[in-house]
């Protein structure tokens, strides 16, 4: 059996993981080869790819990045992309393909394993949390891990300069980074996609943490919204997916501040930082037991799925599930932590 990896989409931090996890097993279990393609749907489409073997992956489980580099490439935009990926695999003499991925890159997956017979494994990856069907996706808890240090660290500067720190973080059209790196940072607003923010209230929840005489730091994830008006964007360029990139609400809102409470308001965009650099033990954990499990599924000829975290268990569920529908953050949940606000 001759199994192919990719990885697409945003990096993260994991992906070395799973793909040291895939290899070791596979090689040493079922005595399978592997190469690797690159960059994501880019590798199958050019016919670009690697040999993958055990000596390949040491020393990759705590490296950030991806060792088969990424892309956002969309297959299904290309002339004769799909039939040109199968003719790859096919040249590859490829058997089976783990794809590693957040909700594009398994979207694609979903459709090659449903619509085209292609023998695909998906691993659900993002930074974002938001893939359905799984209770985690690895890269997050580094993502939270990294905004919640850079949140204890902005509290202090704010303190000493007594002005208000926005603190924008990432997540596309899911709260999940603001709110639990907020919650953990003890931010004094924390402004998520799934709810409108009305910029008065948060005002004056800014105001409030002034009268207790100290800063406030207010967290906002870069697809929030105000309640009056658009979705604020730096530039609203697409990626190949038809996605607008998102970021610019942070600096926006911290002018609104200004203006109305006459305090002065400072932006940290964090950006990429949250994915960049060596994933949080927990990641560690998590991706090499999605790459383990990935294999045992080729192995079992279980195709069309994808691995999913379940309480702790690793289950297996079709890939077009896990794209189906965006997790957000449930209201409820939203509202539990507003006790922390002002
Ligand atoms: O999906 C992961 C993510 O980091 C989002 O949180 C963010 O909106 C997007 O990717 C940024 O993408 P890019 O690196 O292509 O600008």
């Amino acid at each position: 059996m001759r199994v192919g990896v990719l990885t697409g989409g945003g990096d993260c931090p994991g992906l070395n993981a799973v793909i040291r996890g895939i290899v070791r097993k596979g090689v040493q279990e079922y005595d399978y080869s592997f190469i690797g393609f690159k960059d994501g749907w880019r590798g199958p489409l050019e016919g670009d790819a690697v040999p993958l073997d055990i000596p390949a992956v040491r020393g990759i489980l705590p490296r950030g990045g991806t060792v088969l580099g990424s892309s956002r490439t969309n297959p299904l935009k290309e002339q004769n992309g799909i039939r040109r990926i199968k003719e790859n695999l096919a040249k590859s003499e490829v058997d089976a393909l783990i794809v590693i991925g957040g909700e594009d890159t398994l979207g694609v997956a979903a459709r090659l394993a449903d619509e085209y017979g292609v023998r695909v494994i998906g691993v659900p990856k993002t930074i974002d949390n938001d893939l359905s069907a799984t209770d985690y996706t690895f890269g997050f808890d580094t993502a939270v891990g990294i905004a919640t240090e850079a949140i204890d660290r902005l509290h202090t500067t704010a303190e000493s300069h007594m002005r208000v720190l926005v603190v924008e973080v990432m997540g596309r059209h899911a709260g999940w980074i603001a709110l639990h790196s907020g919650l953990a940072g003890g931010a004094n607003a924390i402004l998520i996609p799934e709810q409108r923010f009305d910029v008065d209230q948060v005002c004056s929840w800014v105001s409030s943490r002034f009268r207790a005489s100290y800063a406030p730091i207010v967290v906002i994830a870069e697809g929030a919204m105000p309640r009056d008006g658009e979705m604020v964007l730096k530039d609203g360029s697409l990626d190949s997916y038809g996605h607008v990139r998102l970021s610019g609400v942070g600096e926006w809102l911290a002018k609104q501040i200004e203006d109305r409470t006459g305090k002065e308001a400072r932006t940290t965009v964090l950006g990429h930082v949250q994915r960049g650099g060596t994933p949080s033990a927990f990641d560690r954990w998590l991706a090499t037991r999605f790459g383990l499990h990935a294999i045992e599924a080729v192995r079992d000829g279980d195709f069309g799925k994808m691995v999913a975290l379940r309480g702790t268990d690793i289950v297996r569920v079709p890939i077009a599930d896990a794209t189906a529908r965006l997790k957000t953050v449930d209201p409820e949940l939203y509202e539990e932590v507003g006790v922390f606000f002002g």
